[in-house]
Parts: C-alpha cells; structure tokens; sequence
C-alpha cells in the first residue's frame, strides 16, 4: 500500500526519475476476458487522454467497454481536484454506486486522477467508502492492470497513490476517442505553484517527453490518417525546459508543422514562458491553428501578485498585443477566476476593464474555490458568497458580450471546419473552425467526420457560428 503524502508532493525539487518503456505482464494478458469496464472522466483534457490510456490497459487485460455504469463489472472514476464543485461531483457519484455495490457484490469500483493524490480524499475512502476497491494517482497510471488484477484477487482495498514522480513512461497504449483528433501528451506536471491551485502537488513537477518520442508518436498518428494534433500539458509553453539547453516549445511546434498534419494545436500556456520566437512561430506555419488559450486569471496587478502569476497586468497585455499582430486571425481565450482572497470591488473592476480591452473569443469564469493545502487556502477570505456569485455574473455579460461581437465579425466570411459529425437533423454538420469556434452547417455532398471543408457564415450566436458548405 502506498498513501499519498502533501509534505512529499509539496517538495519543490524534482528527483531523478528513469524513463522506461510500457511492458504489459503477460500473465494478465486478456484474463478478463469477457468482463465490461465503464470510465468516467471528469476535469480536463490531460484527464481524458488518461482515460484514453486507460481503456487500452483495460482493453490489454481482457475488458470490454460499456456505456452505462449500470451494465459495467468495473467501473473506474478518473477524477479532478481543480475545484470543490468537481470534487463534490466524484463524491455523489461515489453514493450511487454505493447502492449498485448492494445489490450487485461483485461490482469493482476504482478511483484515480487528480482526487486520488489528495491525502485526505484518501483517508475519507479508506474510512466511509470501503466498497472502493481500488486507488491509483496520476504517477502510476502503467500499474493500473496489476492493481485491479490484485485488489480482485485479494479481494482487499488497494490504494498505490505515489506523491512524487515516478518513472516517465513511453509506449502506453492508447485508444483514442476518434480517428481524426489526438492528444499528445508534451509535458507532465506544474512548476509554477500559483497560491490557488492544487495541480502542482498532484500532478507534479515538469517532465518534458524527449522530443524524438513525441514526434515518433505524431508520425504514426499522420500515418494512421490523424488531421488535427493537440498538444497538452499543463503549461505547455515550459516545454523542454528541463531537458534542453535550446529547445523550446517554438522548435517543437516548428518540428512538427514542417510534417504533413494539417491543424496543430497546444495547451495550455502560461504567460510567463511565453517568448517572441513561439509566437513568431505560431504565426508563421499555417498548420499551426490560430487559437491560444492565454489564461490570466484577474486583470489586478495586485491579486495577480497575490495568485503568484508573475506577470502584471500590463505584462499581460503586451503579450496578448504581441500575439494579436504577430498571429494573423488569432482567436485568443482565457481563464478567470472571481472571488480570490481580499480581490476588492476596485480589483475586480480592473479584470473587467482587461476584459473591455482584450475582448477574448472565450473565457471560462469560475469562482475562487478553496483547495486544502495551497497557500491561498489560509488567507482569509472575506468576501461572502453572493458578492462572489454576483461577481461572476456581471463578469459572464461581459464576456458573452464579446464572443457574440467576435462571432458576429465572422458572418458572410468563410472558414476552415473540421468535420466531426452529423447534427440531430438530417444534412447538418458540426465542426470547429481554425479559431476553435463550433460550426453548425449545412451541406448537400454527404461528409464523414475528419473532413475537412470550407464553410461560410451565415450567423452568428454567442456559443457558435451557423453556416453553409461552399460548393
Ligand atoms: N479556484 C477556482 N478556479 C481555479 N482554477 C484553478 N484552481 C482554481 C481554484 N482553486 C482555474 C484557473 C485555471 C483553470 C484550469 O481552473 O482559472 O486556469
Ligand atoms: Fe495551476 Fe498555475 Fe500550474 Fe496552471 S500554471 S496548473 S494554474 S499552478
């Protein structure tokens, strides 16, 4: 058994850890066959290419996927501790399966992801939810078929929860969720210990993969068809920083726009590590998709200091002036958080003057919430719930005020869309544009998903774009 520990994951130096490649035990090799596995996956896109490695280490072991809980003999709940409301969301669904367990004894019930490296989520598991047969964090998803191999054979609880690194591991296997859209991992974990956020403590310090695996890897992914590539990370712009001398994001994003893949996209960035050559190549390279996450969280120096950004305001938006003229058509979105410890009225107007001056194409708003065991977490926090939540409400006019008026630019002018399916009615299709807009169009030729077409706007909403196929 390993439990996590918060005084391990806090430590801010990164030990040496070995590089390996994925080997499955061949005694479990396909021993569930047979047997029905249902994941379910909350929080970000990290998390859903967890999920995706997930599947296949299931698939490798024998299981087959469902998709309801309710038909599965396993059922795996990949978890995210970036706020309380996410958190409470694993705990509910926790409760209903509870009652599936009573009725049906041999349910295997396992917890991993981001919630899983919590120490004290562990204890609440270990103590009131002992039908929980096993937990594994986000250091050692490779384990995964030897922990449920064990907790079935055991028919004991397992927790295998590590608090630092563990070994980088190449070669999982991976089952995508479609065969036009990837996710590539480019790096793991967070250096930058923003007061707020949990990340850094559960998924751990930057490890970059070794450029080489990562472009063996879209190599087989253009083979294999693949049309668009994300590359994610939590702040994908640190990128080789640890591993490199001159290597950065911009050689990577460089590397991988001279090969045939026609959209390459990437998140998400810090501003911090954002230098003059990315965004030079970003501008550069067609293939490179027009569309940056830039979050900045508040538009207050002040509360920026006090969120350990390391940008101010005006740092901030230089560079987004920056990318603006230097990425022709760029849509840039963000992230903002309402509501931190001491953010006064003043504070809270100056995010809403940024937001007057950037006009993002997208923003999530969220509402500061309290992780146990961030520094943020101890500051008094003054501000009563209705004034957060009355906040965050004059914060989202603003900005759907802004998406409708960027949307609204894009009528009568064609874009690039990227199939991904078939609407509910009949010869309508959706997509996303090159600024990572959804399109919901029409068409008489019949498309399959992973085309690529143009579309021209017809009108615009505040969520999405309406259009037409150009013959
Ligand atoms: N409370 C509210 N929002 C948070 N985020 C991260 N931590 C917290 C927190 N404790 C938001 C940030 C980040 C996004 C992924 O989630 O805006 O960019
Ligand atoms: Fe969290 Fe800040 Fe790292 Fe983003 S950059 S994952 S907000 S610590």
């Amino acid at each position: 058994m390993h439990l996590p520990d918060y005084k391990e994951a806090r430590t801010r130096d990164i030990r040496s850890y070995k590089r390996v490649n994925f080997k499955l035990d061949e005694k479990i090799k396909g021993k569930y066959k047979g047997k029905k596995f249902f994941i379910k996956t909350y929080g970000c896109q990290m998390n859903e290419h967890d999920s995706e490695n997930i599947e296949a280490l299931l698939s490798s072991i024998g299981f087959e996927k469902v998709d309801s809980y309710l038909e599965a003999d396993l059922v795996i709940l990949n978890t995210c501790s970036i706020r309380e409301n996410a958190h409470n969301k694993a705990f509910g669904m926790l409760g209903r399966l509870k009652h599936l367990k009573n009725e049906n004894r041999n349910l295997i019930i396992g917890l991993c992801g981001c919630m899983a490296q919590e120490a004290s989520v562990v204890e609440e598991i270990m103590r009131d939810y002992k039908f929980v047969n096993f937990v594994f964090g986000t250091h050692n998803l490779y384990q995964l078929p030897n922990i449920i191999d064990k907790a079935i054979e055991e028919n004991k609880q397992q927790i295998e929860v590590f608090s630092r690194e563990g070994d980088l591991v190449e070669g999982l296997p991976v089952i995508r969720a479609t065969s036009y859209k990837a996710y590539v991992n480019i790096i793991y974990g967070c250096n930058k210990f923003c007061t707020y956020c949990i990340v850094p403590y559960t998924r751990g310090r930057e490890r970059s993969r070794k450029k080489e695996d990562i472009l063996q890897e879209i190599d087989e992914l253009i083979k294999d068809g693949y049309k668009e590539i994300t590359l994610l990370g939590q702040n994908v712009n640190a990128y080789g920083k640890d591993l490199y001398e001159d290597y950065t994001l911009g050689n990577l994003l460089e590397d991988i726009a001279k090969k045939d893949i026609p959209r390459i996209r990437f998140m998400t960035s810090h501003p911090w590590d954002f230098t003059d050559s990315m965004v030079e190549v970003i501008g550069k390279y067609p293939n490179i998709m027009p569309s940056v996450h830039l979050p900045v969280q508040s538009g207050s120096s002040r509360i920026l200091k006090l969120m350990g950004r390391r940008y101010s305001r005006e740092s901030y938006l230089e560079l987004f002036d920056k990318i603006k003229k230097m990425v022709p058509n760029v849509a840039i979105s963000t992230d903002i958080i309402v509501g931190f410890p001491g953010e006064t009225e003043e504070d809270f107007l100056e995010t809403l003057d940024l937001v007057n001056k950037c006009k993002f194409d997208n923003a999530f708003t969220f509402i500061f919430s309290k992780r146990e065991g961030t520094p943020a977490c101890l500051l008094k926090d003054e501000i009563s719930t209705e004034e957060k939540e009355e906040r965050l409400q004059r914060l989202n006019e603003v900005v759907n005020k802004y998406f409708l008026e960027n949307n609204k630019k894009l009528e009568g002018k064609e874009v690039p869309v990227l199939v991904e399916g078939v609407s509910d009615k009949k010869k309508m299709y959706f997509g996303y544009s090159d600024t990572n807009k959804l399109i919901n169009f029409t068409s008489d030729k019949n498309l399959e998903a992973g085309e690529i077409v143009k579309v021209r706007i017809k009108s615009a909403k505040t969520w999405s774009l309406d259009g037409e196929i150009v013959e």
